[in-house]
Parts: C-alpha cells; structure tokens; sequence
C-alpha cells in the first residue's frame, strides 16, 4: 500500500502523454515500429508510470520492481492476461492457453509441468547436446553463417525432439522451420486489431498451423493405437498422453495438440533469440568470451557430455545467458487488460485499459541495475546479486504466470554454447547489432554474421589463451 492509499485518498490516474493528431489511434506507428524505443523515451520524460491512447484503448504503462510485484501478483478478475493475449488464438488454438477458462489454463499447464522437471530435464539434456552436435558436423570447415538463421534452425530440431518427438521431427524435416517461422509471422499489431483480417501473412499462419497441428495429430493417433511402444526419448507428447483431467478423462486430442503447439510457440523462437544474443555480445566482449571458453574446456574438455549437473558448474556461462535476458529480453512487452478499476503502485486504473510492463525498458533502470548498459556479468555475483531483489529481472515474467519453460530455456541455451564453444572458434565480422523490435520477439536486426573455424577435436582450448 502506498502512502496516498494509507492516508485514504484516492489516488490520481498516472500522467497522459500528449496524443497529438491522434488520440484514438495514438503513437500506433511509433509503437509498432519500436515499442521500446518509445516506452524508455517517455518514461525518462514522465516517469516511472504514464498513459497513453493505442487503437482506440487506453493504455497504462508501469515500470520498477514495486509496480512489476503488482502487476505479476495481481487476479486474473482483476489483471487479465486472457483479454490481453486472445489475439494469440488463431495460433494457439481455440480451448487452449488464452482462449481457455483462466482455471482450465492452469490445468493445462499443471500437465505439462511433470515434462519440464528436473529428471526430465535430463533427457532434454540428451537431445539438445545431440542436435548441437550434429548442427555443427554439418558445417563446413570455416566459413560465415547468419547466427539467429542457423540457431533457429538448431532449436526447432530440438523443440521438434523434445515436445512431439523423434518420429515427428524425422517425418517434417526441415519444413518444420519454414512453418515455424510463417506461424510465428502472425502475430503482429494488425492482429491485436482484428485476428481475421484476409492478410497474406495471416494466411499463411493459418496453412502453417493446420500443417503442423495435422502432423502432430497423426503421431497422437499412432501413439495412441500402439501405446507401449518405445518412442525413444522421453518426450513431452508422452506426457500429455498419460495425462487425465480431474473426472479421470483423458486429454482430448485436440488439447494435447494445442499444448504442443503453445509451448513450441512459447519456447523456440524465444531461445533462439535468446541464445543468439548471448553469442553476439560474448563476441563483443572477447575477454568474456576467452573466460567462458576457459570455463566449458575446464568442466567438460573436448569430449565430455553436457549434463545437468556439469551445466550448474558454468557458472560464467550462466551469467552471461543472464545479460543477454536482461540486454535483450526476447519479449519486450508484457500486458493484462484491467477488468476493474485498479490502483497499481500508487496510480489509478480505469476498467478496461490496457496495461503495459516492459523488460526491455525495466532492465535499463540504473536503480535497479548498476549502469545498465553495460554488459557485465559480475552484476550476479555477491555481494551484488542485481537479479536476487524481486521483480527486478523480469525476462521470463514474475509470480504466477512466471515462464514455465525458465530452466528448459536456459539450459537449452547454455547446452548449444557449451556445444559451441568448444567446437569453433567464432570471429565477430562487425559491430553488434542492434535490436528489431518491431517484432513480437525482439531479435537482432541484419547484419549479425558471425566467422567460425571449426577447431580440431582433440582441442583442450589451446586456441585461445584467456
Ligand atoms: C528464452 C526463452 C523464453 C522466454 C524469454 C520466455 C518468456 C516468457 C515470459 C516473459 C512469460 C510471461 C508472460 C506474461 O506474464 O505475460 C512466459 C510465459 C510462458 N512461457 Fe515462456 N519464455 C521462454 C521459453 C519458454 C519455453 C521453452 C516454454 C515451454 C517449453 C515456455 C512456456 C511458457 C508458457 C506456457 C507460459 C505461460 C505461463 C502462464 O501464463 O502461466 N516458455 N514466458
């Protein structure tokens, strides 16, 4: 409770940014152009909390740890990310995710939770290490790749393998990342507007769903006429087919397929990105880079398999994964529709508005992280510990609706770096790029090039002396 709130007064709705010539559309090109851009710039004008139009909808932006607590902890009947985040439907699937009963989400969420824990992880390990291996081998000698394209690749195959499986991630083969990437071209601002709109990109979301979702319906109907049968590794889909609701029904085939393809839409572009930006400022920072080669060499050398207990031991790696979320946060603005009148942090809220938390722009406040812009991963160490105070670091959310995928992600990411690191030598071809966010995942914009060589295999990081 703030000190307004204490002493019984009602508290003032947050300052309104100038609409200009339009305040029903608002700063709408602005935003899609480069949300961030415009959310920092006026935030350093006006403050921690502002409002603005969008489309005809009021939003309220809130920055800082105290008004991020509140926004993670609020009720959904009160802060709904359902209303906020139904414009994902024509993606997800209906009955699924946010087109499902807010209880009904969680439920889908709790049978997938069995999938992602730490024996499981295990096994992920497995896949992720034996998909960056075979990425790399398919490589050339030396030469120059994009980055971002080769790492989307390396996770669709994973996220292909760990989620429905082996069979399915033979049976598409490389198709897959093309309708990854058409699903994924979906979301955008025109779709928050109106999902149905005859766009060409919108038309192929749609073929890449149905596409997708009619693969994985045919492995379901396999698995299930043959249910002992050994699918390999231990997969995601495997645990949705044990799984029951709560009359002891099993899962509709529909819903299992909308999980799957939630949790692909949810994880794999994400990491990419995520894992793309960790290379590109390891490689702007080349004494970090020498450090955290030294680091892979020192717990696993050339040959040793990446587990999850010798991923708890890259320390250094770690942290800087840990940078590049706070950097570069894949997803740049969170959002809940307001159901009721609200006070946030101190601000009122009118029923009905949108609100706006942004990682990007929070991850940049220097209250909260010692100059920010810096890449410095000693930021996690004690006695600094900038991460440990709550809701500083939000990359993966906060409270309730905290990512899911967290651990999968990271050690996703740090498994192909590890992979990486101790197989090539990576040479930085330009300056760093900066990000494109006028996208729904934030990714570094072209050029992002990087040079390799890829090292003989007896190496023990004598390439390269830290
Ligand atoms: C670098 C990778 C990832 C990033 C940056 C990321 C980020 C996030 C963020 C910020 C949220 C909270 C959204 C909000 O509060 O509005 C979230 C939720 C979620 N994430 Fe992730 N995520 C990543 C990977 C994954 C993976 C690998 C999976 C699944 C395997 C996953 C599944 C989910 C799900 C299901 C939710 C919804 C949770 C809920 O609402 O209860 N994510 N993620």
């Amino acid at each position: 409770m703030t000190a307004t709130e204490a002493a019984g007064a009602v508290p003032a709705y947050a300052p309104r940014l100038p609409g200009g010539h339009l305040p029903w559309l608002g700063p709408v090109r602005a935003f899609g152009r480069d949300p961030v851009g415009l959310l920092s710039a006026a935030r350093e004008r006006v403050g921690n909390a502002f409002r603005f139009p969008l489309l005809g909808q009021e939003v309220h932006f809130a920055c800082g740890p105290r008004a991020h607590a509140a926004f993670f902890g609020a009720d959904e009947t009160v802060l709904s990310a359902r209303e906020a985040y139904r414009f994902m439907t024509p993606v997800l699937g209906q009955g699924v995710a946010y087109d499902a009963e807010p209880t009904e989400m969680e439920q889908q969420i709790g049978h997938l939770l069995p999938a992602l824990g730490s024996r499981r992880l295990e096994a992920h390990a497995r896949v992720m290490e034996e998909e960056s291996e075979a990425h790399v081998a398919r490589w050339a000698d030396a030469g120059e790749i994009d980055l971002l394209a080769e790492l989307n690749r390396l996770t669709v195959s994973i996220a292909a393998r760990c989620l429905v499986g082996d069979g399915f991630h033979r049976r598409m083969g490389p198709q897959l990342a093309t309708l990854y990437r058409d699903l994924e071209s979906g979301i955008r601002l025109a779709g928050v507007l109106s999902p149905k709109a005859p766009l060409p990109a919108f038309r192929r979301r749609d073929r890449a769903r149905a596409a997708i979702a009619s693969a994985i319906a045919e492995v379901i109907a396999e698995r299930r006429a043959a249910p002992g049968r050994a699918t390999g590794h231990q997969d995601v889909l495997a645990t949705l087919l044990q799984a029951s609701d709560d009359r002891g029904k099993r899962l509709p085939d529909e819903t299992v397929t909308g999980i799957l393809l939630t949790m692909i839409f949810a994880g794999q572009h994400t990491s990419a990105v995520l894992a793309t930006w960790t290379g590109l400022l390891l490689l702007r920072h080349p004494r970090h880079l020498d450090a955290v080669t030294a680091e892979q060499f020192g717990v696993l050398g050339a040959q040793g398999h990446v587990t999850p207990q010798a991923l708890h031991r890259m320390d250094l790696l770690e942290r800087c994964v840990r940078e590049a979320e706070r950097l570069h946060p894949p997803l740049t603005v969170l959002m809940r529709k307001a159901l009721r009148d609200l006070t946030l942090d101190g601000h009122a809220v009118k029923a009905g508005s949108l609100v706006m938390v942004s990682p990007a722009v929070a991850h940049r406040m220097p209250d909260v992280f010692r100059e920010p812009d810096r890449f410095d991963p000693s930021r996690y160490l004690p006695p600094r510990c900038e991460h440990r105070p709550p809701y500083s670091l939000i990359g993966f959310g906060g409270g309730k609706r905290r990512c899911v995928g967290l651990a999968f992600a990271y050690q996703q990411v740090k498994t192909v770096w590890s992979v990486l690191l101790r197989r090539v030598e990576l040479t930085s071809t330009g300056g760093e790029p900066r990000p494109d966010y006028s996208t729904f995942v934030a990714a570094p914009a072209l050029p992002r090039s990087v040079r390799y060589r890829k090292l003989p295999p007896e190496t023990g990081n004598t390439t390269r002396d830290p």
